[in-house]
């Protein structure tokens, strides 16, 4: 049996806001920001756009790619930090909704910017338990609704976006050989670095009277961010899970064809090259146009690469992620085999 990528799709709202449109409000510049991070531009969700409404249309053209009829999906997987409610229901339940994929369970799952990666690994898992049925794994973000627009630090790094992949088992005689390699892991000691409030941690004053608790003033979380310590994990994470992954096959990095890393900042992959002495060509780059759309950036890059011809089958690919948590993994795979 062998588990493949059986197609791919992808979502970037038409609205786009560039540089020089967030210098009006803030004290920054399109030379601040592209020297410092590489971006150009960001596409932004627009009224009536939400997390749900990209990763459908993702999926949609994932299913379409694959010839996968939506009955035949038996599991959605959709990875997110910016779900269409906080936190429930799932986005994942409103997505299979809305494909009118009947036969299919569904839930998020958060592991922020590694979140594609991590959602692929369970995808493979599930699709060897289950040959006859098909998986969608959804990265979607609707990041410009949870930013802080006054942070320039933080808010000019993030776009909103989706990205999808069917996965499916196929029967061979021989029988299951993992060909792709994977890692996941995790620090729990750099929950700190990049963080959105409001969840459950932050206690409720107790109304003196009857002891129950109130909610002093409504307030939106905003995401926020030590941009100097993600920076550093990043480089270092990115480049010793390729060598890790690379290690497993054993083979070097400069044999692989391809490397579709987390799409965080340019200079951050600029760096993982330098420290890996690979060319910078190796590396699919997108962030100009997109920017971070965490959970989405890795299949945003695969359905890019796949559509434009760069991403042919053969091609020995490692993908990796890191992000809040602190997240990392990565799978080295030869597309479109898992
Ligand atoms: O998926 C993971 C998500 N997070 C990340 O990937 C973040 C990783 N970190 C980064 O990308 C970078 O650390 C940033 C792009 C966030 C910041 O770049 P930096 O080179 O580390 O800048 P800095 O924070 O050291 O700031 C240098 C200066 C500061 O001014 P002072 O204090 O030296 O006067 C900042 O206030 O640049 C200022 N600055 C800006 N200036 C113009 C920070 N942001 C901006 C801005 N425009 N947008």
């Amino acid at each position: 049996m062998v588990v493949k990528i059986l197609g791919t799709g992808s979502y970037l709202p038409p609205k786009v806001v560039t540089n020089d449109d967030i210098a009006v409000a803030l004290d920054t510049s399109d030379e601040w920001i592209y020297s410092h991070t590489g971006i150009h531009q960001r596409h932004v969700a627009d009224v009536g756009e939400t997390c749900s409404t990209m990763a459908a249309k993702a999926a949609r053209a994932a299913l379409e790619a694959a010839a996968v009829k939506p009955d035949d999906v038996g599991l959605i997987i959709l990875a997110t930090s910016s779900p269409d409610y906080n936190t429930f229901p799932s986005t994942a339940c409103i997505v299979q909704g809305l494909l009118g994929c009947s036969n299919a369970g569904a839930y998020d799952l958060q592991a922020a910017c590694a979140g594609f990666v991590y959602a692929l690994e369970q995808a493979r898992g599930y699709a060897v338990l289950h040959p006859h049925q098909k998986v969608l794994v959804i990265g979607s973000e609707c990041l410009s609704r949870i930013l802080n627009w006054t942070d320039r630090s933080s808010c000019i790094l993030f776009g909103d976006g989706a990205g999808a992949v069917v996965i499916g088992a196929e029967e061979i005689e021989t029988p299951f050989e993992t060909k792709a390699v994977s890692l996941l892991g995790a620090d729990g000691s750099g929950r700190h670095f990049i963080q959105r409030t409001g969840g459950t941690m932050t206690s409720l004053p107790l109304d003196p009277k009857t002891g129950i608790p109130y909610k002093p003033e409504p307030y939106l979380p905003e995401l926020s961010l030590q941009g100097h310590e993600v920076f550093a994990f990043a480089v270092r994470t990115l480049a010793k899970v390729t060598i890790d992954l690379c290690a497993q096959k054993g083979e070097k990095p400069s044999d692989l064809d391809r490397i579709f890393a987390h799409q965080a900042n340019g200079r951050i992959i600029e760096a993982v090259a330098r420290r890996m002495d690979l060319e910078l060509s190796k590396f699919y780059l997108n962030i100009d146009k997109t920017a971070n759309t965490s959970a989405a950036s890795i299949p945003i890059s695969l359905d890019q690469a796949v559509r434009s011809g760069e991403l042919k089958n053969g091609m020995k690919i490692v993908m990796s992620g890191f992000g809040s948590g602190l997240t990392f993994g990565g799978i080295r795979c030869n597309w479109p085999e898992l």
